[in-house]
Formats: C-alpha cells, sequence, structure tokens
C-alpha cells in the first residue's frame, strides 16, 4: 500500500526577535498581560523590505529539499499555504516556483488560514496515494507584521502573531509503520466574521448581519473594493473576538485528534508526540489536558514564536525533531484549528 511520508522538513525563522516589552513602543499592552493571556515571550518579525512571504518560504523549502536528498529541479508539485501572501494574486506558489527554477510544475496556493498546512498536507498526501506526484513541496508561510494594526486599538491581534516559515517535501512509501495515515478535514461557516479580515474584497457589506464596514453606497465604483475609508477608518486589519475563538477552539481541537486516533485503533496515550497549532499556549495546555497527555508527548514553541499562523505546525514539526523529539516510527499527530472555523489532523508514522 503507498502511504506518504515527510522525506524531508525544514524551517526559516527572520532573525529579529521582537519581545512583549518590544512593543510597547507601539501600544498600551505588557509583558504579563501578553505572557499570563497566551504564553508567548517574543516573535519574529520579517525584515521590512529585504524579506516576504516567498522568501522565507524558500529558505525553509531549500532545507526540506536538502535533507529529502533531491534537487529543487525534482519537486513535481507545489502545495503553499498563507494567508499573507505576497500579491493578493497570483499566489506565492508560482513565485517560489520562479525564484527556485523548478520545472513548469503544478503550484497550488491554500488559503485556510491556521489550519492551512493541515489542509495542504492532505491535498499532497491524496496526489502521493493516486500515484501522481513524487516530490512534492508543501509549505506554511506567513508575513504576518506587515498587514497588524500597531496601535493599542489592534492589540488583542497584533500582539500574538509572527512571522516565519516551514516546509516539507512528501515522497511516496510502501515501508510498515511510515508515512500518514489518514487526514480529518472540517469547517463550520457560521462563525466565518469571528476571525476575519473583510478589507479588501467583493463582500460589500452583505454578510455579517448588515454590520456596516464601510460606506459602499456613496463609494465611487472604483473604490468599492479597497478605499481611502477603509484605510482611515482602519478596516483593513484582521478582526478577532478571541473568547469566542478560544470556546470552540478547546472543543474542536480534541475532537479532530480523538478522530484521527479512533480511526486508526489508537488512544491518546498511545501518542509519541502530538504538534498542535500555536494558536496560544492556554488553549495547546488545554486540550492536553482534555486528552491526559504527558508534558513529552506535545510540543509547544509559541513562547518563541508567537502564532505564525500556516507556519506554525511545519516550524514546531521541524523543531521538535531537530531537538531529537520525534524519532522514526513515531506516531505523530498534527492538529489545527483557525479562522473560518476550519480544523483538522493529520495521524503519522514518522
Ligand atoms: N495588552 C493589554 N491588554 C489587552 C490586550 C493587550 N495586548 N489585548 C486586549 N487587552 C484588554 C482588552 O482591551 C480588555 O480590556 P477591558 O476589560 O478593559 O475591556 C481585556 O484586556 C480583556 O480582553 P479580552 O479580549 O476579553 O481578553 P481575553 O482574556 O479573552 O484574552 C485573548 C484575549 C488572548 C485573545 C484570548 O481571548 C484568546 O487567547 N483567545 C483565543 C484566540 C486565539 O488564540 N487566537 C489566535 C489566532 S486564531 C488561531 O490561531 C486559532
Amino acid at each position: 500500500m503507498i502511504r506518504s511520508k515527510i522525506a524531508g522538513i525544514g524551517k526559516y525563522v527572520p532573525e529579529n526577535i521582537m519581545t512583549n516589552d518590544d512593543l510597547k513602543e507601539y501600544m498600551d499592552t505588557s509583558d504579563e498581560w501578553i505572557r499570563e493571556r497566551t504564553g508567548i515571550q517574543e516573535r519574529r518579525y520579517a525584515h521590512r523590505t529585504g524579506e516576504t512571504t516567498t522568501t522565507m518560504a524558500i529558505e525553509a523549502s531549500k532545507i526540506a529539499i536538502e535533507r529529502a536528498g533531491i534537487t529543487a529541479a525534482d519537486i513535481d508539485f507545489i502545495v503553499f499555504a498563507t494567508l499573507s501572501p505576497d500579491y493578493y494574486f497570483p499566489g506565492c506558489g508560482v513565485l517560489l516556483q520562479r525564484e527556485m527554477k523548478m520545472k513548469e510544475i503544478g503550484a497550488l496556493d491554500v488559503r485556510n488560514q491556521c489550519s492551512g498546512f493541515v489542509y495542504a498536507l492532505s491535498i499532497a498526501d491524496q496526489f502521493i496515494r493516486t500515484g501522481t506526484y513524487k516530490n512534492i513541496l508543501v509549505i506554511g508561510s506567513e508575513k504576518h507584521s506587515f498587514g497588524l494594526d500597531f496601535s493599542t486599538r489592534g492589540r488583542n491581534v497584533s500582539v500574538i502573531f509572527g512571522d516565519g516559515a516551514g516546509a516539507v517535501v512528501m515522497q511516496p512509501t510502501e515501508k510498515e509503520k511510515q508515512g500518514i495515515l489518514s487526514t480529518h478535514l472540517h469547517s463550520d461557516g457560521e462563525s466565518a466574521e469571528v476571525l476575519a479580515m473583510f478589507n479588501p474584497g467583493t463582500h460589500a457589506n452583505h454578510w455579517n448581519g448588515g454590520k456596516v464596514l464601510a460606506d459602499f453606497k456613496n463609494a465611487p465604483i472604483g473604490e468599492m473594493f479597497f478605499s481611502h475609508e477603509m484605510v482611515e477608518k482602519a478596516q483593513v486589519f484582521p478582526n478577532m473576538d478571541g473568547p469566542a475563538v478560544f470556546k470552540k477552539a478547546i472543543v474542536k481541537f480534541p475532537e479532530v485528534i480523538n478522530e484521527a486516533l479512533t480511526k486508526n485503533g489508537y488512544k491518546p496515550s498511545d501518542l509519541d508526540m502530538l504538534i498542535p497549532h500555536q494558536a496560544n499556549l492556554r488553549i495547546a495546555q488545554f486540550v492536553q489536558q482534555q486528552l491526559g497527555l504527558r508534558d513529552d508527548q506535545v510540543f509547544n514553541n509559541i513562547q518563541k514564536y508567537g502564532n505564525t499562523t500556516a507556519a506554525s505546525i511545519p516550524i514546531a514539526l521541524c523543531e521538535a525533531w531537530e531537538e531529537g523529539k520525534i524519532k522514526e516510527h513515531d506516531l505523530v499527530c498534527l492538529a489545527a484549528f483557525g479562522s473560518g472555523f476550519t480544523w483538522g489532523s493529520v495521524l503519522l508514522n514518522w
């Protein structure tokens, strides 16, 4: 039976460290507030002009490709997950294909926010299982620091997010106890507006219970998508109802992890490592407690990098592996929850 395995993994985080105290220069916040609520101590911010979502992805990809023992020319498909692309369109996948001088292969961009990497991995898994491709590059990368409200108004969101990238090369395997066992994807659009960035967009205030987002009735036709008013009223930043996200996340994380374990005849105690999306340390701790997992069964690094959305799982997976916390044949679960809401899990043998 053909399964897909992670043949190489890499991560890249920018050099520039932004501590909680550094953020006090821009907004009314404190190290104590941020640590207590989120566990975050510092995060990385990409170089303002020298780095983009794609350049960080390229750095992570080079490492993943080298560790897989292949070259960029061997990659036969790209799946790129991000919510902070270099351009509104085209997606980052083609920029990476161009810059890494890859062949004229398919490049797919995935927009599933915090669960983007899990969705991306599930797509790669299907293409490998069917025998369509042999070397798929799957990436999660974000440059959040370019699109956050750094005033006190946006502090509940901006203190959480950081920049970085992670990448894996997926290949087929027929070995016992190796590769992805199953993937599980879900969504519930009922709360789409709870964690969202509305503009620029084509919504024209159609959704969100008629809540006025901008004065579209009087807007010139050329300013419906992106207007001066949106910029003046700071409507071009992410919005989040933090407590609503927290409440749903702590239910859906354990549910989708248990779904993956049950499907394959395992219990939480069988897990060697859980890599939860690094949303918030409090969420990860709650999930750990709910599943009755020991500290050595869960890996967290949000303390150093903040929430890097689509990049958080591959960065954490890479770091856990580099630190020797994941070994051959280990049973590993990746689980994510985020905007949409969308959530999912991947169960694999390393
Ligand atoms: N510094 C200081 N004070 C702040 C900050 C800040 N950065 N942000 C908000 N506050 C204030 C608020 O203004 C509010 O003040 P008030 O009581 O005077 O009105 C007070 O702190 C409490 O605000 P809440 O938003 O209710 O704070 P809460 O305790 O819920 O914590 C948080 C906010 C950390 C966002 C929490 O709700 C949370 O963790 N939610 C989960 C969301 C999450 O993890 N999102 C990650 C992205 S989505 C994902 O990856 C799944």
